[in-house]
């Protein structure tokens, strides 16, 4: 599977390697940046709420905006009514969907509540319900995946959940399954278990003859983690989240060691810098500048630590960025940064000497 494209129903990925959903994260601006470098595969939306987007609220409709560059993308959809998650499939599809995802793995209280996210995976009944429904809505030019996690506890792993959910899924049409390799108890914390995605691999592999890719996700934080990744589980594809938040080239570099055996050389500072301004630019036109601005605070410190080695510290250019109060400061701070300012270089031990005597 190493160095193999994806195809996932009838259509034919470039890569094997995907950027995952992340609520809050992964904006149109910001999928179109890890998709800048290459590599990626296919692209998701944070998960969506099928009744904001047939309600038409802005904040779904802002979640689910998509173009032409940002192609393939998978719109994943949250809930746990399949009349409704049809409908809302069938938006996503005339919306630019390539791809309709269901969250079967968000843990979060507000999600798991109105038993969505991985509650479904407690009720197996209910989430081959509504992949049912799902598929049955949509055309059939658009595949229909799923995500989950191994289980809720380890009682559900004990009892192959993931693998019994999968196989059943698949029986109704889901055209992939995606696996986050921990329970949802244990929310993001422990390691990531690759023996139980590759259970889910083989439980699959042996349901369907391999036609049906399994994607494994967590915990990928580097090229080298990917291909561990595949080389562990035999998954046929693989899901980064958290660890493209600070090195959006990663897909690229993933890619790359599959298919060449090497990586390119970390971007520059300088071309980092340029990644920031190029996201900033897309979130200003996509959205409205103070939201632009939020979230390039909140994200600076992720980029400044790919930025500092031990020759250079960039702090001064995260709190330059944090506390610039407009989108033309944010401009005028990379600027300096690129003329060389808004860094701190280590005084050499000559230097400190010379001073000092
Ligand atoms: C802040 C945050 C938001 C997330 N939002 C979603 C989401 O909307 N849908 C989803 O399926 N998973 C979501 N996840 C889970 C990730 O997609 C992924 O499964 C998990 O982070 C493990 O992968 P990683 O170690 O590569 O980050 C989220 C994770 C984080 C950290």
């Amino acid at each position: 599977m190493i160095g193999i494209p994806l195809q996932i129903g009838s259509v034919k990925l470039a890569s094997n390697m995907m950027l995952a959903p992340m609520a809050g994260y992964c904006d149109l601006a910001w999928r179109l940046t890890c998709r800048s470098y290459g590599g990626v595969g296919l692209a998701c939306t944070d998960l969506l709420s099928p009744h904001g987007l047939l309600r038409g609220t802005q904040q779904s409709l802002d979640l689910a905006a998509t173009n032409d560059q940002d192609k393939p993308v998978g719109m994943q959809l949250y809930g746990s009514d399949p009349k409704l998650m049809a409908e809302g499939a069938l938006w996503a599809a005339d919306h630019g969907a390539t791809l309709v995802d269901i969250n079967m793995g968000c843990p979060v209280d507000k999600v798991v509540k109105k038993d969505g996210g991985s509650k479904l995976m407690c009720d197996i009944g209910q989430a081959v319900g509504i992949a049912e429904a799902v598929r049955k809505a949509l055309p059939e030019s658009i595949p229909l995946t799923t995500k989950m996690r191994i289980g809720w506890d380890e009682q559900a792993v004990g009892e192959s959940c993931a693998s019994v959910l999968a196989c059943k899924l698949i029986d109704v049409g889901a055209a992939a399954i995606t696996v986050h390799g921990r329970t949802t108890e244990m929310r993001f914390k422990g390691q990531c278990r690759h023996d139980e995605i590759k259970n889910v691999v083989d439980a699959v592999r042996e349901h369907t003859g391999g036609t049906i890719p399994v994607i494994g996700n967590g915990d990928v934080n580097s090229a080298q983690d990917a291909v561990s990744m595949i080389e562990t589980t035999g998954c046929a594809g693989v899901m980064i989240g958290r660890g493209s938040l600070a090195r959006p080239w990663i897909f690229r570099d993933s890619w790359d060691l599959q298919t060449k055996g090497e990586t390119l050389d970390q971007p520059s500072n300088e071309e980092i810098a340029e990644m920031i301004r190029g996201y900033f630019t897309m979130m200003c036109e996509f959205r409205k500048e103070a939201y632009a601005l939020h979230k390039i605070r909140s994200r600076i410190s992720w980029f400044v630590k790919a930025m500092n080695t031990r020759k250079v510290s960039c702090k001064p250019l995260n709190t330059a960025i944090r506390t610039a109060p407009d989108a033309e400061s944010v401009h005028r701070v990379l600027d300096e940064f690129l003329a060389g300012g808004h860094r701190l270089l280590p005084r050499s031990q000559h230097e400190a000497r010379a001073e000092s005597a």
